[in-house]
């Protein structure tokens, strides 16, 4: 059953919670992953297009997006699993670090990924501009998570 936040809008309950993370997170590792073996793929057959001189922004772009993608999904997935562990977490924050976590996830991989298509120069493309507002969404999730430990009775 879900109670009411301040906006009006239901806000879902633990279980609910967590099997969002957890669907989010291994679905998220799975693409992430997937686009290694692409980066993997673009060595193996020496694609200029990402490894010439001139597209060294583009391959740290993508390598970033990879890294980061990857990591963050192992991270929604230990969030799923600490859920578990903080029965008395409270609904408004625990929902409010989940949707920065989840912003999180789309953001930094999906904006490092944008700044690697279209470089100019050194410079990456106008997408990179979504990894500072992601950046901030890890931050306040992490800021709650870590929050939510020191304020639960063991
Ligand atoms: C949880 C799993 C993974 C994590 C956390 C991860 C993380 C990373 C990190 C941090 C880098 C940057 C290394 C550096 O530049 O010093 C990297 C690069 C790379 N990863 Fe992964 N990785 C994972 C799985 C994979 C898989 C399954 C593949 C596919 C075979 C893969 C392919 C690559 C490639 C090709 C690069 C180099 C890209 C380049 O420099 O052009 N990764 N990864």
């Amino acid at each position: 059953m879900s109670r009411r936040t301040g906006g009006g809008k239901a806000a879902p309950g633990r279980r609910t919670t967590a099997r969002r993370h957890l669907r989010a997170g291994w679905w998220c590792l799975l693409l992430f992953l997937t686009l290694g073996f692409v980066l993997e793929t673009l060595h193996g057959f020496k694609v200029g297009f990402y490894l010439d001189v001139s597209s060294s922004t583009r391959r740290l772009m993508w390598t970033l997006a990879h890294a980061h993608g990857a990591l963050f999904s192992v991270l929604n997935v230990l969030f799923a699993l600490s859920l578990r562990a903080l029965p008395e977490w409270s609904r408004e924050s625990r929902t409010l670090a989940s949707r920065c976590l989840l912003g999180a996830l789309a953001l930094v991989p999906l904006g490092f990924f944008l700044g690697g298509i279209s470089i100019r120069g050194g410079d990456p493309g106008l997408g990179v501009l979504l990894v500072p507002p992601g950046a901030v969404l890890l931050f306040v999730a992490v800021y709650l998570t870590a929050k939510a430990t020191r304020d639960s009775v063991p």
